[in-house]
């Protein structure tokens, strides 16, 4: 790290000067046209509160976002340098040795990532206890002197039943006891909890920082001096987000005339392929909510033989189907009985000039437009058109609704913004977005899990078009995984207006 320090032949003065703006620099993130401060979220909370959870929601909603972020675990330095299986002994704090190297491990994790945020992160996500005034006071100063902004993210759960499903969900699984059965693991875990309860403190407003605080699973949410855009993402995510397991379907509409003739954009029918993709389609939701309807829990005065009955209960389970405004994902989903939302900020990407064009005829009439987006597929708006980073500005409030949730939900929409979601739910880099493989005829299920998402894929058994990626943009697309994620300013363009109701199809209400 750079430290700004005095160096053999500088005055005091200058050595101050440089010093104070190497300062202000490690904690500001410079790009044309846009500014903004790091930012650290700080943890806090006994352990399983969900504070490993949220971290990791968070890391993917602002990277995916354009924010880079990164999650730094206190409990993974302590498993790679100390091994995994550390009593709970270990965790005394009458125990000076092990208070020693737990103390010893926050403050590297911590340097870690100070110097992750000096390379070029935006915000860093400091997961651990942090469960002590005099603990977070350490942190927080010592994240102030390098100009980064702190924001207490603090978890409160008293509801015993809570806590102890999640020891049982994500503690007695983890690498600390994979040699101890689930009976033990457990008991140990509240042992360790009761280590962390001595000298647990809530962050006090006397502590003079930013903080939410989210208690008994967002039942109650206290925010505190929250400012900037970030910290006001991040409140409106947490307070949308929630901890039900479900499942969501994502599909492309089923082959259109235009995937046939290779033609970009517009508002084509489905060929008879596509429609038998929309019936083919029907009948797997179909199956899947009777899965999913058989698996709810019922209560004594519904169980019943009646098959009356199990229909209203299948009918009850159905997915929320959500569809673009444009008639090709209409049609894909006109055979399933369910309540049917129609957004306009699910409309396929806007390709302005080439709308109609195929991709070749763009490479023959307009080879500069071609060229370009080619070398930054992610950034590059066509003329006219969007950009890959609109899109997924305009999908933001499709996301918190999608968080919002609590049952399954299917969207059937396009090409890129099926990319888009894909990417925000399986965690992947904005820069790779463009070049996912979504083919036709394929439904996504994608299950939110405790640290992420699970995946799998049904490819429906009807013909389709191989139709699924910019032919002459494979290698740009390559060249462009892994690399830098687009600044926040890119990404802050004004959300899509609501749309007006369609015409025609079974739509009953839009966004
Ligand atoms: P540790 O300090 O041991 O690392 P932790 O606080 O990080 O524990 P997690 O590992 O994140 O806890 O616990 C995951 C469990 O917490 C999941 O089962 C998830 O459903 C649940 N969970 C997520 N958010 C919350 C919340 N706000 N309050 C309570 N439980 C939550
Ligand atoms: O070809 C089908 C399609 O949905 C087009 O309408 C759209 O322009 C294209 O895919 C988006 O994919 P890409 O961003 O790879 O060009």
């Amino acid at each position: 790290r750079s430290s700004g320090g005095a160096r053999g032949g500088r005055s005091g003065l200058a050595t101050a000067a440089a010093k104070a703006s190497a300062t202000a620099s490690r904690g500001v993130l410079r790009t044309p046209g846009f500014s903004t401060k790091k930012l650290v979220i700080v943890m806090v909370g006994l352990p399983a509160r969900g504070k490993t959870h949220m971290a990791r929601c968070l890391e993917r909603y602002l990277n995916w976002l354009g924010f880079t972020a990164r999650v730094f675990n206190v409990g993974e330095y302590r498993r790679k340098f100390l091994g995994a299986t550390q009593p709970a002994a270990f965790f005394d704090p009458s125990n000076p040795e092990g208070a020693r190297a737990r103390w010893e491990l926050a403050l590297e994790c911590l340097r870690d990532m100070t110097n992750w945020l000096e390379e070029g992160g935006l915000v860093g996500i400091y997961d651990a206890t942090n469960s002590t005034r005099d603990r977070r006071e350490v942190v927080r100063t010592r994240l102030e002197a390098d100009g980064v902004r702190v924001l207490f993210l603090e978890s409160i759960c008293d509801d015993a039943a809570i806590v102890e499903k999640n020891i049982l969900e994500t503690k007695a699984r983890s690498p600390d006891y994979r040699f101890v059965d689930a009976e033990a693991a457990v008991a140990d875990f509240k042992k360790r909890i009761a280590n962390y309860c001595v000298g647990n403190e809530t962050v006090l407003d006397e502590e003079q920082c930013s903080y939410i605080k989210i208690i008994n699973v967002g039942s109650k949410i206290i925010l505190n001096g929250i400012t900037g855009y970030v910290q006001g993402k991040i409140v409106s995510y947490l307070a949308n987000a929630h901890i039900m397991p479900r499942a969501i379907y994502l599909s492309r509409h089923g082959e259109s005339e235009w995937n046939v003739t290779g033609q970009l954009g517009g508002d084509p029918n489905l060929t008879p392929r596509g429609r038998r993709y929309a019936h083919a389609l029907n009948a797997f939701i179909m199956a899947e909510t009777k899965k999913y309807a058989a698996a709810q829990p019922r209560g004594a005065d519904e169980a019943s033989d009646d098959d009356e009955d199990d229909s209203r209960s299948v009918e009850a389970a159905l997915p929320l189907v959500w569809t673009s405004q444009l008639r090709r994902t209409r049609q894909t989903v006109a055979h399933i009985p369910t309540i049917n939302m129609c957004w306009r900020a699910l409309n396929e990407i806007d390709a302005g000039v080439c709308e109609g064009l195929t991709y070749a005829s763009v490479a023959e009439t307009m080879p500069d437009v071609a060229a370009a987006r080619k070398a930054d597929k992610l950034r590059y708006r066509y003329p006219g058109g969007e950009s890959y980073v609109d899109v997924l500005t305009r999908l933001e409030p499709v996301i918190l609704e999608l968080e919002r949730q609590r049952g399954p939900v299917l969207i059937v929409a396009h090409n890129a913004v099926i990319r888009g979601i894909y990417a925000y739910l399986m965690n992947k880099s904005q820069s790779g977005c463009p070049s996912i493989d979504i083919p036709l005829h394929t439904v996504f299920k994608l299950t939110t899990r405790a640290y992420g998402a699970e995946e799998e894929r049904f490819p429906l058994d009807v013909e389709a078009t191989y139709n699924n990626r910019t032919p002459d943009s494979d290698n740009a697309d390559e060249a462009q995984e892994g690399g830098e994620a687009v600044d926040g300013a890119e990404a802050l363009a004004p959300a899509a207006a609501p749309a007006a109701p369609a015409q025609d199809g079974k739509v009953l209400s839009t966004v």
